[in-house]
């Protein structure tokens, strides 16, 4: 009601985070007792309401795999071959198990050749492999340390570890408690590192790693909760581009055919996102990859209106991306003439969700964490690029400059990321199709490196659940509802920041 009342005063004003404040309720909420998880569709559940932005400077898989582990999602960009990005995928979904239900198991009449040959193709950590004959009859182990080059020509059968030197366990024997199991028995067997379990006619069922048990356990013990699938890997998104043919017909094919691959790897949720949205590109595919996946998660975007959410959530999408020109590298507002400032759409957008059903992600201009307070009492959840790109996660190197140190951050919307999307999506760059834009809607620029992910993340969360305290919202559905906004002038803006002192920067070591 107050956000009726506030918008509708404000009707023909577009307002962004720093236009409005928000007013402090009667509270009997603890701060760190409130709880932040989110639904972004009937699948997929995050405890915390942040996701960090489909980019070439964010998100690959170490970047996806640490947002996961602290309990939010990571979408990993599509500026890159295919087969690279279901290796992404693969590595984050590979990073721990709780019981891995179905273990790569190899043929006894392959060759170490073969396996180095996998690893390599699917890009994964591990090396050790359960052999089973073809009736998926477990037959023996074959350790990491016989997988190297110079075993090549060594047939399986003859390098693996015999069925009776195998440590294996009932499947019955862990019905209850699968973790507590496995934790006991590497207790109890020291040195060994690979559980095997087994049916009562000795078929393959699952494979425990000590290593896997022990991050579980010792994330059991920390306050926010990975994000995890109903078979306890983390969870992982990507971006999929509305791929043409040289025609400029959609490439139907193509698109379903590396959608297919991503959701063999796992995937949880693909995210349809280009700079218009609302448009029938995005809308057609939304719509294809629904037919074809009717319980994947599926994100798209990015619109300002109403309409555009009600087009695409009609389409499909599950959760809706909103923002034109609010991130921290775009020039579409300068160079297109459009958008509208982010609080403004996240206000209109949600409107229409209350009666879609659909979740608003709230993407872009996030500078900081009293912004996504103010974005959550809109939307659902916030996607963030800038404040992610320096931190330890991201991808690229570190570049020092006059004794500070930086990571490249630009926007996929530059020239330099257009060209590399089209390169790596079409070939060699002096073949590579021609973007539908001409001009650059997005800047390359540096971010001074920030550290981990963890710390960033904690410091982000913290803020949340201070604004939470203060507006007394134990959840982020109380949040909304007890929102109320102030508009602030700009002696209030002034106010509102540290002012009329000398900063001290304290730093952690302090
Ligand atoms: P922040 O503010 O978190 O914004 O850095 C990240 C979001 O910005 C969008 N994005 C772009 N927008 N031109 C644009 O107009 C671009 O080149 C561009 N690249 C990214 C995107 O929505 C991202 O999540």
């Amino acid at each position: 009601k107050n956000a009726d009342t506030f918008f509708s005063d404000n009707a023909r004003v577009g307002l962004t985070f720093d236009d409005i404040t928000l007013a402090t309720r009667y509270s009997e909420i603890l701060p760190r007792l409130t709880k932040v998880d989110m639904r972004l569709s009937e699948q997929l559940v995050l405890n915390i309401p942040l996701i960090s932005a489909d980019m070439d400077t964010v998100t690959e898989a170490e970047m996806a795999a640490a947002m996961a582990r602290n309990g939010g999602l990571g979408i990993i960009h599509y500026n890159m071959p295919e087969k690279r990005q279901i290796r992404e995928v693969a590595k984050v979904k590979n990073d721990v198990h709780g019981l891995i239900q179905e273990p790569i198991a190899i043929s006894p009449e392959s060759h170490i050749a073969d396996v180095l040959e996998m690893i390599e193709i699917r890009g994964f950590k591990f090396h050790t492999f359960p052999v089973v004959d073809i009736q998926n009859k477990l037959v023996g182990l074959l350790r990491g340390r016989v997988v190297k080059s110079r075993y090549r020509g060594v047939k399986v059968a003859d390098a693996m570890t015999p069925l009776e030197q195998v440590f294996t366990i009932q499947e019955s024997d862990i019905a209850d408690d699968p973790i507590g199991a496995a934790d006991r028995f590497f207790n109890d067997h020291m040195g060994i590192h690979k559980l095997i379990v087994l049916d009562k006619g000795g078929h393959l069922k699952g494979l425990f790693t000590m290593s896997d048990i022990e991050r579980i356990r010792e994330e059991e013990s920390r306050d926010v909760k990975p994000s995890r699938d109903a078979s306890f890997q983390l969870v992982c998104g990507a971006a999929i581009s509305a791929t043409r043919t040289p025609a400029g017909e959609l490439d139907r094919d193509r698109i379903l055919e590396h959608a297919s691959n991503l959701v063999s790897e796992g995937i949880d949720a693909l995210a349809v996102s280009t700079a218009h949205g609302h448009s029938a590109g995005v809308g057609d595919v939304v719509k294809l990859l629904r037919g074809e996946f009717k319980d994947l998660s599926l994100i798209a975007g990015n619109v300002t209106s109403a309409e555009g959410v009600e087009y695409l959530s009609k389409c499909g999408a599950d959760a809706v991306k909103v923002g034109q020109g609010p991130g921290s590298i775009c020039t579409t507002r300068i160079v297109a003439g459009v958008g509208i400032p982010q609080l403004t759409a996240l206000y209109v957008c949600s409107k229409a969700a209350e009666k879609t059903g659909t979740a608003i992600i709230a993407d872009g201009g996030i500078t900081k964490s009293g912004d996504i307070v103010k974005a959550l009492t809109l939307g659902n959840a916030v996607m963030c690029g800038s404040l992610f790109a320096g931190c330890r996660e991201a991808p690229g190197s570190i570049l020092e400059i006059n004794g500070k140190l930086f990571k490249q951050y630009r926007g996929m919307g530059s020239l330099t990321a257009m060209k590399a999307g089209s390169a790596a999506r079409y070939g060699h760059e002096s073949h590579a199709k021609k973007s539908d834009k001409v001009a650059a809607e997005g800047i390359e620029a540096l971010k001074e490196v920030s550290g981990s992910l963890d710390d960033t993340l904690r410091q982000l969360v913290g803020g949340l659940q201070s604004g939470m305290g203060y507006l007394g919202a134990s959840n982020l559905a109380e949040l909304r509802s007890r929102a109320r906004y102030i508009r602030v002038s700009p002696a209030g803006q002034r106010e509102s920041s540290p002012h009329d002192v000398v900063e001290l920067k304290t730093t952690k070591e302090d």
